[in-house]
């Protein structure tokens, strides 16, 4: 069976963003395919979390997962700090990534850019990292959203790299994955600009309530309105249209589109089925949050099971990849 590895950031709740970038695809992926998701705690590290949340966060992003549907009969659920493997293989990697190559990833530039006093090796080597989470399962498919198409292909590049080196072939070059998009999906945030992020202030959470979504949807920018038919849609109404495009059906989203066209749309009317929209898509899981996070008992029994399994596949493809290298036993 083809394997799929992905993982979230351990920094707080996870909003539609994620949902519909990562998780939605992980929870569909369980049903055919041989999974490993984890919670990546160690890489939320790199802008030092405070002791006392650590943990906690730990546990928001595990009971989001479970909550909106991760079966831990079907896939491996596990925190990324409880497979020591994946450690090890950042070592081995870490000898095949060049600084230059680091420094130009997108996302290096821009969190250095945005906290020029916090500029670590964990930040530069973040991309390394996440090709050991790949790599050490040996995955085929990472669905993830588009800010992470780089990476990915950071991944394959490493992959490759060592096998050249050690004239192996120890690692396959893993794809991304998405149901009914051929390239990874990116959700704008509600303010008009760039993507939906934690740290943006401009996203809407799984564990909002629907009073809370309906208000941040209504909030949203829009314009004037067109002017003649059929104009260009600026970015902030073509950000809309692309959140419509993934929670709402397809009649709507047509519905909608030809009255931006013949210029007699309401962009309070399509707030409102946008707001409903993404209430319905998201409510099961927000139903299902608190009962999940509650039960202590059941979620240390799943991650246990989780590590042990994860332990395993890692385990494998480590042994494959020290021997490559040279490591012997006395
Ligand atoms: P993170 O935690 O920032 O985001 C988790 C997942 O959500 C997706 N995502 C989005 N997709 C579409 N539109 C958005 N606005 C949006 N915001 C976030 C991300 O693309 C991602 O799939 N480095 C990763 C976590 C990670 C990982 C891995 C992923 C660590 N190791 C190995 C895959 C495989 C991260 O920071 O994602």
């Amino acid at each position: 069976m083809e394997k799929v590895v992905s993982g979230i950031r351990s920094t707080g709740h996870l909003h539609l963003g994620n949902y519909l970038g990562a998780l939605r695809n992980f929870v569909k992926m369980q049903e055919g395919y041989d999974c490993y998701f984890f919670i990546a705690d160690l890489h939320s590290l790199t802008t030092h979390p405070h002791p006392a949340d650590f943990h906690a966060n730990v546990k928001i992003i595990l009971s989001e997962y479970l909550a909106a549907g991760l079966d831990p009969e079907k896939c491996a659920l596990f925190v990324q700090s409880d497979v020591p493997e994946i450690c090890e293989l950042y070592v081995l990697l870490n000898m095949l990534a060049y600084k230059g190559e680091l420094e130009r990833t997108a996302s290096f530039k821009d969190k250095a850019r945005k906290n020029p006093d916090n500029i670590n090796a964990g930040l530069l080597t973040y991309p390394v990292l996440m090709a050991s989470d790949i790599l050490v399962h040996n995955a085929d498919y990472v669905p993830v959203g588009k800010d992470q198409e780089q990476h990915l292909e950071i991944a394959r590049v490493y992959a490759r790299r060592f096998n050249n080196l050690y004239g192996v072939e120890v690692f396959k070059e893993p794809r991304s994955f998405n149901f009914g998009n051929q390239s990874p999906v990116k959700v704008p945030g509600l303010d008009g600009s760039g993507k939906m992020g934690k740290s943006e202030g401009n996203a809407i959470y799984l564990c909002d309530d629907e009073a809370t979504i309906r208000k941040k949807v209504m909030k949203a920018v829009t314009d004037s309105g067109p002017s003649e038919p059929n104009s260009p849609m600026p970015e902030v109404i073509q950000n809309l249209f692309t959140i419509m495009n993934l929670v709402s059906s397809p009649d709507t989203v047509s519905y909608f589109t030809e009255k931006w066209n013949d210029c007699s749309i309401r962009y309070g009317d399509m707030k409102k089925q946008l707001a409903e929209d993404i209430c319905t898509l998201t409510r099961p899981v927000r139903e299902r949050i608190e009962a999940v996070s509650s039960d202590e008992a059941y979620l240390s029994k799943v991650v246990a099971a989780g590590r042990e399994k994860a332990r395993a596949s890692a385990a494998a493809t480590l042994k494959a990849a020290r021997q490559a290298v040279g490591f012997r036993n006395f």
